[in-house]
């Protein structure tokens, strides 16, 4: 049988009878020095490698942190863009570090809180999850293009009239939701109840607690003829 060190088999003879008290017999000598010569031989590879482990993983980590970009082309609120984006970069973060769109509020970050919601195709989406660069293609509207020819959004003036916020930090995310809500009820041609209201927008927090008047700004839009449009 092949072994990875030297060692010698020791003579299998069976034993004259041993005293009872007797110590157990050690092993033969050559075999504790082969064992050892062959770890040291292993352990000076390991230490060898190492430099080169290093190399590689210095190396890894240049190539990760090179940025890898990619050309899209998105319409945000109704404008055409052409960008060259870092293929990592978020929505949200093209939308208000490279676009200047900073109505869409960054909250948590990791889609818990809802602060970052535009739409996208007609759909609310959490814009800190969604890669700029999977949106290629696709039509998004931010806070920023709700109002038309100057006047606001229903549900922007709604939630005016109903004092639908305090800090006004989620405001933003909560009115792309509600409208991206109530495209949804139209769609399905449903009335939301103020509980299917507040199930429906219960991804959207409101660190303020301004949800009662949230709810009544969302059903007073609900109820005007034309609710839904985008
Ligand atoms: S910032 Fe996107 S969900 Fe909180
Ligand atoms: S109004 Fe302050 S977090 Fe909602």
């Amino acid at each position: 049988m092949s072994r990875c060190y030297e060692m010698e088999e020791p003579e299998l003879e069976a034993p004259a009878d041993p005293p009872a008290t007797s110590e157990p017999k050690a092993g033969p000598e050559i075999s504790r020095r082969g064992f050892l010569k062959a770890a040291t031989a292993v352990g000076a590879g390991v230490v060898a490698g190492l430099p080169q482990v290093a190399r590689a993983q210095t190396a890894a980590a240049a190539a990760a942190s090179k940025p890898v970009t990619m050309p899209i082309t998105l319409s945000i609120n109704g404008k055409t863009h052409q960008l060259t984006v870092d293929t990592r970069t978020t929505l949200l973060d093209l939308l208000r570090e490279n676009l200047e769109l900073t109505g869409s509020k960054k909250g948590c970050d990791h889609g818990q809180c809802g602060a970052c919601t535009v739409l996208m195709n007609g759909c609310r989406i959490n814009s800190c999850l969604m890669l700029a660069a999977a949106a290629q293609g696709a039509e998004i509207i931010t806070i920023e293009g709700l109002e038309h020819d100057g006047k606001l959004h229903p549900v922007q003036q709604a939630f005016l009239d109903h004092d639908g916020f305090q800090c006004g930090y989620c405001t933003s995310g909560q009115i792309c939701s509600a409208v991206g809500m109530l495209h949804e009820a139209k769609q399905s041609a449903a009335t939301f109840t103020d509980a299917d209201i507040r199930e429906r927008m219960s991804g959207n927090i409101c660190r303020c607690g301004a949800y009662p008047n949230i709810v009544a700004a969302v059903r007073a839009v609900q109820s005007m003829s034309g609710a839904g449009a985008l």
